[in-house]
């Protein structure tokens, strides 16, 4: 059965602009002479992600979107179709970061949604869970991530198209990080929850469960290094391609 290689996703949240595509050629010259054990993806602002495209060609580094609304098109002001991101090349589409389900009160029924349109789309819905440092410290955070994972996961999810990322929301730009045991505890109970979701232990057994926040070049080994961690999902040390090759170099 088939297996699925690591992914280290960049997620450039609301930073770049055309200047940045520098950054991406950058980090095509760092990967041309190396071969990392891992598939490596940029999500940039939907702005980008044609020029992106452009500049990427047919190189290694996939593309994906960072949000999507659940309709394919609409009197919907500001949003953007999953369709309309895998017209422009796209992959996959974030969904559910826990900055779109704070800034933008995003349930897990809408991220359910957003998920389930990233499929009719033929994307890999990229789903964000994770706890915040009160549901931490009140021993709450392996029944969040079963309560996200129960809410956020539409039918027909599987390995092939689904892609968790467990980011605690107190780690994510601050600077801080889980321990290993931490990390192990969460992404294996992950793994077990989502047994019922994906049709079994096998198929769950495949997907693949990314590690997010704070991730970076000095961290990023030994995080990668946890059981059950099939790659990093990375905020701001994404932006510089010294920065995200180190991570990627993980898989060196
Ligand atoms: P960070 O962000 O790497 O800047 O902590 C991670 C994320 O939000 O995906």
């Amino acid at each position: 059965m088939h297996t699925f290689p690591p992914l280290v996703a960049g997620n450039w949240k609301m930073n770049g602009t055309l200047a940045s595509l520098a950054e991406v050629d950058a980090l095509m010259e760092k990967l041309s002479g190396v071969d990392p054990a891992c598939d490596v993806m940029i999500c940039p602002p939907f702005t980008l992600i044609h020029p992106m495209a452009r500049t990427l060609g047919d190189s290694r580094i996939a593309l994906g979107g960072q949000d999507c609304h659940w309709e394919v098109s609409g009197a919907h002001t500001g949003d953007i179709a999953a369709e309309m991101i895998a017209d422009l090349g796209g992959a996959a589409v974030i969904v559910g970061h826990s900055e779109r389900r704070t800034d933008h009160g995003e349930t897990d029924e809408i991220v359910r949604k957003k998920a389930a349109a990233a499929h009719r789309a033929g994307l890999v819905a990229i789903i964000c869970i994770g706890e915040t440092i009160d549901e931490r410290k009140a021993g709450r955070t392996l029944e969040v991530l079963s309560t996200q994972i129960a809410g956020s996961l539409p039918e027909g999810c599987d390995a092939a198209n689904t892609i968790i990322a467990y980011e605690p929301v107190w780690a994510i730009g601050t600077g801080l990080t889980p321990t290993t045991d931490e990390v192990a505890e969460a992404h294996a109970h992950i793994r077990k929850e989502l047994a019922a979701k994906v049709g079994g232990e096998d198929e769950a057994s495949r997907v693949r469960i990314l590690y997010g926040g704070s991730v970076k070049p000095n961290n990023a080994k030994e995080l990668m290094g946890v059981e059950n961690v099939n790659g990093a999902l990375v905020g701001g040390a994404s932006l510089k391609a010294d920065d995200f090759f180190g991570i990627i170099s993980a898989y060196l």
